[in-house]
């Protein structure tokens, strides 16, 4: 029998070599709850990605089974896995962007804030180990409750005196992803023609799509309005009660999520004008954090773009979301301080 060579990542180191002589500028890039529904199909797209040299899949369970599987794709990028709280560190060094999808999903019946409980810890956990290792790395937090979990990091890397904002960022990019397509089908467009600003945060009434920016421009119903309003906000419930107490959504989020890296990477390359929304530390508002378009580039966020012109509805929509954000920021940063 032949067996799998178990120095393969000797090969591996010989590829980062080359990659580092030759300059091709790859980046390296951990997903930390990589063996999770979103976790694998997104180590899988990322593996796809040219831009990504290394990619460290962690986990707490199934971490080897993931990276065994995917390392065999063939592209360039370089596969490690790490199993448990003690290889954290080693996924962690070095790495350039980081992607949280770890913690549980909602039943039926939840709210994102029910995950509060059990998710904090996780997050807390996950960037004590990021302020120790690659505290200039790009984070993209995904663990919901996203509200919440973001000023949690914050809180966690001002404890450890790491704490640079433009480095944090709350994944919000499913919220668009479904108002392109929603959009797109009442416009009988092709969704890759639609951009919807999708501005607040990342729950129920504090998602908040500004259909009066809409592109291509479109002047929407009463009736369109509250349809697509609503479909929006719950779209993840929308997942959450199709799958019956299986999860949420996984193979959309993945998608979204690589999409947000993605443009993360080609800013941190340098490229210009890459703009994406994202929940992030803001004065947009009087609230410390909120989602709306920032453009990326080598040191992370490097402008957020104010809201541009709001109607009526959509001013009414701000205040609700504000009023639901500023409690749920005010529970993350509790859960540190306190
Ligand atoms: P899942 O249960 O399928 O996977 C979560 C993974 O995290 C599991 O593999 C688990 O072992 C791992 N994990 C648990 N504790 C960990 C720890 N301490 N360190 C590392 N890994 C750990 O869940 P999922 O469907 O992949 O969802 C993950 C999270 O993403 C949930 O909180 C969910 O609500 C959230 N989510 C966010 C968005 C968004 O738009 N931001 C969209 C979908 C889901
Ligand atoms: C989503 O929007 O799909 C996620 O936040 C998961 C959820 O709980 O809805």
């Amino acid at each position: 029998h032949l067996q799998p060579p178990n120095d393969s990542q000797m090969g591996g180191l010989r590829r980062e070599n080359c990659r580092a002589k030759g300059a091709s500028g790859g980046f390296k890039v951990a997903v930390l709850g990589a063996a999770g529904g979103i976790g694998q199909p997104l180590a899988m797209l990322m593996k796809m990605n040219p831009l990504v040299s290394v990619l460290h899949l962690y986990d707490v369970v199934n971490a080897p089974g993931v990276t065994a599987d995917i390392s065999h794709m063939d592209t360039s990028a370089v596969v490690r896995g790490f199993l448990g709280q003690q290889q954290l560190e080693d996924a962690l060094t070095g790495m350039d962007l980081v992607i949280i999808p770890a913690g549980v999903p909602r039943k039926p019946g939840m709210t994102r804030d029910d995950l509060f409980n059990i998710n904090a810890g996780i997050v807390k956990t996950l960037c004590e180990g990021i302020a120790k290792c690659c505290p200039k790395a790009i984070v993209n937090v995904i663990s919901n409750p996203v509200n919440s979990t973001v000023p949690i990091a914050a809180e966690v890397f001002k404890k450890a005196g790491t704490y640079d904002p433009k480095l944090l960022l709350g994944v919000t990019m499913l919220d668009v992803v479904r108002a392109n397509t929603f959009v797109a089908e009442v416009l009988g467009l092709d969704p890759r023609e639609v951009d919807v600003p999708v501005v607040g945060g990342h729950a129920g009434v504090t998602i908040l799509p500004l259909l009066s920016q809409v592109k291509p421009s479109f002047s929407f119903t009463p009736k369109e309005i509250d349809y697509l309003t609503d479909r929006i906000q719950n779209g993840g419930t929308e997942v959450v009660e199709a799958k019956a107490g299986a999860g949420s959504a996984t193979l959309s989020m993945a998608y979204a999520a690589v999409k947000f890296a993605d443009a993360c990477l080609r800013g941190l390359r340098g490229d210009a004008g890459i703009v994406q929304c994202a929940y992030v530390a803001s004065e947009v508002t009087e609230l410390p954090f909120f989602a709306s378009k920032v453009r990326l580039g080598r040191t992370g966020v490097e402008e957020i773009h104010p809201l541009g012109p709001l109607n009526e509805y959509e001013r009414a929509g701000l205040e609700k979301a504000k009023k639901e954000l500023a409690g749920s920021i005010q529970k993350g940063v509790s859960f540190i301080r306190k």
